[in-house]
């Protein structure tokens, strides 16, 4: 028997619900916003990657889903979101386009990672990026914006952690502050903190192993060594929370997992839990990413959603998605005969744009009802032996249990009427 790949899961029709639930919430804010919609390839050149993420990082050193194509060039599957999205910005010209160019989108993510609870190696991603401007105002607007998509879930027991890593001028200066002060401890951390030390030793402080927690909670801040422009850029950022009224916590341990971001980063954690692990979302600005692509100075902020972790948060809080309203016409027969009318009927129907199930095979009209009850139908048609012989059918609302017999042509008449 074969399975779905580790790490992956198929999302059954009963499941699709709480999808469509988020994903609907999701497009609504994102109109609220001026955001529009954008899609970008499953794959693309390699090199796009390990560029923007950082050839340091663990996605890019472990977690990549990379192959050669036919052509012997070397693809990867999007281990992310944000970078496809630049390179399509500088791609179609859209620096033309008013700033900030706002764009959004769901995306099919891939990572290597070990599969556990909330952590796939294939997830769905809710993302938006704002290109083009700096203005710490946006970096509150796009905060917020995360906040209004989590409490239009009816998820309100979130925690908005809030940081600055600084910028290419002043995070060098923090790097060897953190190294300065880690030098200490090297002795007592783990085996990954330790390759951190030489290769990323921001991602030090994301650290979660119980042996590193000491060292990692006593280290510099960033946000004491940032320069004086990023330090009123933070300040302002903010401010502008505090006058949005967005509640949020300083953290001075989040550095998120990928290397593009500067000045603001941020997360959206359930509360009293301190696992990144666990973040239902985060983002955070990059401003010097669409450079680094070939393109001219251009500020950008950006946030994703985990789309799978917001579902298992959902359920967690008993949040069930709005019940479909009953919809849809069953139609049933007893007989050969009636079987043809059936037929007839629910292809004039279908072809009239109305949602018909009907049945097949020779059921019981016991079996059949059953089936139409689990359709979600509110309405049946049943056609018996007796019925069609004065061209008839019993006509039943399935939502108040009553029926009565109809003429056919009278149901053709009012239900295909334009
Ligand atoms: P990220 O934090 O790597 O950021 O991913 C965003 C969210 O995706 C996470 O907070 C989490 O909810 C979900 N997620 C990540 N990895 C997994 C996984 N293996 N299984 C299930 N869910 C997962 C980014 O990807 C950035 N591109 C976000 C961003 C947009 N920054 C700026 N703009």
């Amino acid at each position: 028997m074969y399975k779905a790949p580790r790490g992956t899961a198929d999302i059954l029709p009963a499941e699709q619900a709480y999808f469509r639930y988020v994903e609907e919430r999701a497009a609504e804010i994102c109109q609220r916003y001026g955001y529009m919609r954008i899609d970008t390839p499953v794959f693309e050149d390699s090199r796009l990657f390990i560029r923007t993420i950082g050839p340091g990082t663990d996605i890019v050193e472990k977690e990549t889903y990379s192959f050669y194509d036919r052509s012997g060039h070397i693809m990867t599957l999007r281990p992310e979101g944000t970078a496809p999205i630049c390179r399509a910005y500088l791609e179609h010209g859209m620096h033309n386009l008013p700033k900030p160019v706002r764009l959004y989108y769901f995306a099919a993510i891939f990572r290597y990672e070990r599969p556990q609870k909330g952590r796939y190696r294939q997830h769905q991603q809710f993302g938006y990026e704002a290109l083009g401007e700096g203005d710490p105002a946006l970096d509150a607007e796009i905060i917020d914006m995360a906040r209004c998509f989590f409490k239009s879930l009816g998820l309100r027991r979130l925690s908005m952690q809030v940081n600055s890593i600084g910028c290419n001028k002043c995070r060098p200066g923090y790097l060897k502050k953190l190294k300065g002060y880690y030098s200490k401890y090297i002795d007592q951390l783990c085996p990954e903190c330790k390759g951190r030390y030489r290769k990323n030793p921001i991602r030090l402080l994301d650290c979660k192993k119980p042996s590193c927690q000491g060292a990692a909670n006593g280290a510099p801040k960033s946000t004491a060594s940032l320069c004086p422009e990023c330090r009123e850029h933070f300040k302002d950022v903010l401010g502008y929370l505090r006058l949005m009224k967005i509640p949020f916590k300083q953290n001075h341990r989040l550095v998120r997992g990928l290397d593009y971001y500067t000045r603001t980063v941020f997360e959206v954690q359930p509360q009293g839990d301190g696992g990144a692990q666990s973040a239902l979302g985060g983002g955070g600005r990059y401003d010097d990413l669409i450079e680094e692509l070939g393109g001219k100075p251009t500020p950008a902020i950006g946030f994703a959603a985990g789309i799978e972790r917001t579902v298992l948060n959902l359920k967690e809080h008993g949040i069930t998605p709005p019940a479909p309203k009953a919809q849809g016409i069953y139609i049933a027969y007893v007989g050969d005969k009636a079987r043809e009318e059936a037929v007839k009927l629910a292809a004039q129907l279908r072809s009239a744009g109305l949602p018909v199930y009907r049945s097949f095979g020779q059921k019981s009209l016991k079996a059949q009802m059953r089936q139409a009850n689990a359709s979600g139908a509110d309405q049946a048609f049943i056609f018996g032996e007796d019925e069609i012989k004065n061209g008839k059918v019993v006509y039943r609302d399935m939502v108040e249990g009553e029926q009565w017999e109809i003429s056919v042509d009278e149901v053709i008449a009012l239900l295909t009427q334009v």
